[in-house]
């Protein structure tokens, strides 16, 4: 474990500048407000190691592919998240010295990620090689109330003379991606234009034509007095920027209020972008930038309410969840049904900012819980807007009559991801897609998204997996062959057990809604799909180890030798940074949760001794290098009564980045599997289970923590829950009343009304 910063309830904190942790602090630091995002690099310039990164949300570029050997079906191009315009910038000169913090003497440094207010404050005092000695604060957010605006104020008081400072604020997008796979520059100039104390940039991007437009004002402030300054303006492709120099008086304070607008034609036309960007900032400008300020922190505030988690007794599980929850409202907020989660959010480049099974498998299911319906809703019209592509890709393959399979990793609902064993192979995808829609209905009540978008996705879907089965005459039943599932680390496997359960429930699904809705809505399903399907599910093969309750991941897994993690020399982990593929693949070792990433899906057809035997047998040989794995067995592990084994897999997961387990927070956050982590705490720990009817309890809670409540979402209700050491308490706080089962025990529990103090189990 690797602390980088210090433990604190509500913030991060950084306390000394030290050079080699800038790229994680740079990914930790990051803020955004779910329409754009960006890391915690400096506003002046800094010449020392880092990665600068302003993303906006969907803006895209189709990366030419780096493959071997082209093959049939490969899909055209490999999206990459784009690095944007960078619209933080403001350059200092005192005498013709750049201020440069990788040069200049750091005399403290103090860098705070306030979460509970979603702001980034730096304060430094340096010495700078001319001698002179300056203060710099700078406090920025992006706004969560205008999804299109940020703000940044940034003040330097000289600490030892007084003189004349000169300062640009810029917009640059002369910017490069590290993630690239040919080393092109993914811009190209729309226009630009720099007036008296105003900018704006806009860029197109190659292949892919968005325009972002970034727009810029300022203000400029000697203590609290606004001070009339008459910047020179200059403009070169791609850059704008405003200069003045200013006399500053020792000891005062000078603030310089740079107020942005970023908006993209994924949301505008671009003909009305540019103006659309001029008018949003001037309006920012105009409302100022305490008021700004003010209206963002209430919007967080309004977040916290809701999804928040305290944990008294354990402030570095407190930090860690905050931080998990944080992070994940900067990404995503629901606002736009174009936009969805990549697994480094708006904090890196890597995995290209695209969608994956993440979302439905790992981020609905929080989403669900901590906010209004309409989140997890406009996440699932995300997939419905794409199914026409999904049948299209499907179709490329070679499946027919509208069968579809949704991308692995898509922008726009094609897929853009080329390895064959992902594209091809790890179809599984399809089934948490569907799962989501099962699972949005059981917490909303929400039937009629059935009616108007669910029924063609499921049906599509279902269609897929009764053409991808075929019939064994050797095994007389149902077999799925060349798959990848979720355990990356083997392909192209036979039966893998979860891929066929999750294909045949889909089915089962598929038939269920039909029977339900086709009398009131007209049929969906032609009678010979109802019949062959009927009989296919009934004859769906399951490898399951002879004589005993053992799902097996996939015809073969007993040839493997039969280690544990545990068996590996501690230096050659993570496996994957140390091991061959070839031995990787050979090997019993398993990336991420995979027969149990299917028990905790549908625990409720399984026993509990089922469920208890498949985890004793699977997790210790799984090495959890994913991301996503250890909240699955930290869920599965207080399931079954294994408080250590969930608490040791949930710190894990939520302090993975904090402490870098992985040595990778430089390239951005885990975002997705922050959701695993909430969902680890309150279907883990609190044993919550939400079916159509009724919230089922059966909380537990770690030795070290004296308490922990949170909020969930039941059918548009808040409920909340306090678990301590004795007991545990639930308040309806909606106006209708909620059915529990509490440790198997049935309450209903009125409007307004809290619970007695229930017992542990
Ligand atoms: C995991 C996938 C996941 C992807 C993006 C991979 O390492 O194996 O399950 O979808 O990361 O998070």
């Amino acid at each position: 474990m690797n602390n980088l910063f210090e433990i604190n309830d509500w913030k991060i904190i950084e306390t000394s500048f030290s050079p080699e942790k800038q790229k994680q602090a740079e990914s930790i630091f990051s803020i955004g407000n779910g329409s754009f995002g960006q890391r915690a690099n400096f506003e002046e310039s800094y010449s020392g190691e880092s990665l600068q990164g302003s993303y906006v949300g969907g803006v895209y570029y189709p990366d030419k592919t780096r493959v071997g050997w082209w093959k049939n079906g490969y899909p055209e191009y490999f999206a990459k998240v784009l690095n944007s315009c960078n619209w933080i910038g403001i350059d200092i000169e005192v005498d013709g010295e750049k201020v440069d913090l990788h040069h200049a003497k750091i005399t403290s440094f103090y860098r705070e990620l306030d979460m509970r207010n979603g702001t980034l404050l730096r304060k430094v005092r340096l010495t700078l090689r001319n001698g002179k000695e300056l203060e710099i604060e700078s406090l920025r957010f992006c706004s969560m109330k205008r999804n299109e605006i940020a703000a940044i104020s940034y003040s330097v008081r000289p600490l030892n003379f007084s003189g004349n400072v000169r300062f640009s604020p810029f917009l640059d997008a002369n910017i490069y991606n590290d993630d690239s796979n040919y080393d092109e520059f993914f811009w190209e100039e729309e226009s630009q234009k720099a007036g008296n104390k105003k900018a704006y940039v806009c860029a197109i991007t190659k292949k892919t034509g968005f325009h972002v437009a970034s727009s810029m004002r300022i203000s400029f402030w000697e203590e609290n007095q606004l001070v009339d300054i008459r910047p020179n303006y200059m403009t070169k492709p791609l850059y704008a920027e405003n200069s003045f120099e200013h006399f500053l008086e020792k000891g005062k304070k000078y603030t310089l209020k740079k107020y942005v607008s970023i908006c993209s034609t994924l949301n505008h036309s671009d003909f009305s972008l540019i103006t659309h960007g001029i008018n949003q900032v001037k309006e920012a400008y105009l409302t100022g930038f305490e008021e700004l300020l003010n209206e963002h922190k209430s919007a967080w505030h309004e977040i916290w309410e809701n999804a928040d988690i305290q944990i008294s007794g354990d402030t570095a599980a407190q930090q860690g969840i905050r931080f998990n929850i944080f992070q994940l409202y900067q990404t995503y907020t629901g606002s736009n049904e174009k936009l969805n989660i990549g697994p480094k959010g708006f904090t890196g480049e890597k995995y290209g900012g695209a969608t994956y099974w993440d979302t439905e498998a790992y981020c609905i299911p929080f989403y669900l819980k901590t906010a209004d319906s309409k989140v997890a809703r406009q996440l699932l019209i995300y997939r419905f807007n794409q199914l026409d592509k999904a049948i299209e890709n499907a179709s490329k393959l070679g499946f027919k009559n509208g069968a579809a399979l949704y991308p692995m990793v898509t922008m726009n609902g094609e897929e853009c991801h080329n390895e064959w064993e992902i594209t091809f192979e790890e179809i599984h995808r399809n089934g948490a897609i569907i799962y989501a829609i099962y699972n949005y209905v059981r917490h909303t009540g929400d039937t009629e998204y059935i009616r108007e978008y669910g029924r063609p996705v499921i049906n599509a879907v279902a269609r897929f997996w009764a053409q991808r089965f075929n019939w064994s005459a050797a095994k007389k039943a149902f077999v799925m062959l060349g798959v990848t599932g979720p355990n990356e680390y083997e392909n192209n496997v036979n039966n893998n057990w979860y891929t066929n359960y999750i294909a045949r429930w889909c089915i089962e699904y598929a038939l269920e809604i039909e029977s339900s809705w086709s009398e009131k809505e007209g049929a969906l399903l032609s009678k010979e799909e109802v019949e062959t399907w009927s009989h296919l599910v009934k004859n769906v093969y399951l490898p399951q180890l002879e004589g005993t309750n053992i799902f097996l991941q996939q015809d073969g897994f007993m040839d493997k030798e039969l280690l544990n993690a545990s068996d590996i020399p501690s230096e050659e982990r993570p496996i994957n940074q140390h091991w061959s593929w070839d031995r990787i693949l050979r090997s019993v070792f398993i990336k991420q949760a995979d027969v149990l990433q299917g028990l905790y899906f549908f625990e409720d057809q399984f026993d509990l001794e089922d469920i208890k035997d498949n985890f004793d047998f699977y997790e210790p040989k799984t090495v959890h290098e994913s991301s996503l794995s250890p909240c699955v067995h930290a869920i599965i592990a207080a399931k079954i009564g294994d408080l250590n084994k969930a608490y040791e897999m949930y710190l894990r997961t939520s302090r993975l980045d904090l402490d870098d387990y992985n040595h990778e927070a430089d390239e951005g956050l885990h975002i997705t599997s922050m959701a695993g982590t909430w969902v680890s705490v309150v279907e883990g720990f609190a044993g919550v289970r939400i079916n159509e009817n009724n919230i089922t309890l059966e909380p537990k809670i770690p030795s070290s923590w004296e308490s922990y409540s949170f909020k969930i979402r039941f059918k548009n209700q808040t409920v909340a829950i306090t678990i301590n050491q004795n007991g545990y308490h639930v308040s309806n706080l909606g106006d209708q009343p909620i059915n529990l089962i509490c440790n198997g025990n049935q309450h209903v529990l009125e409007a307004s009304q809290t619970s007695e103090s229930l017992q542990l189990i």
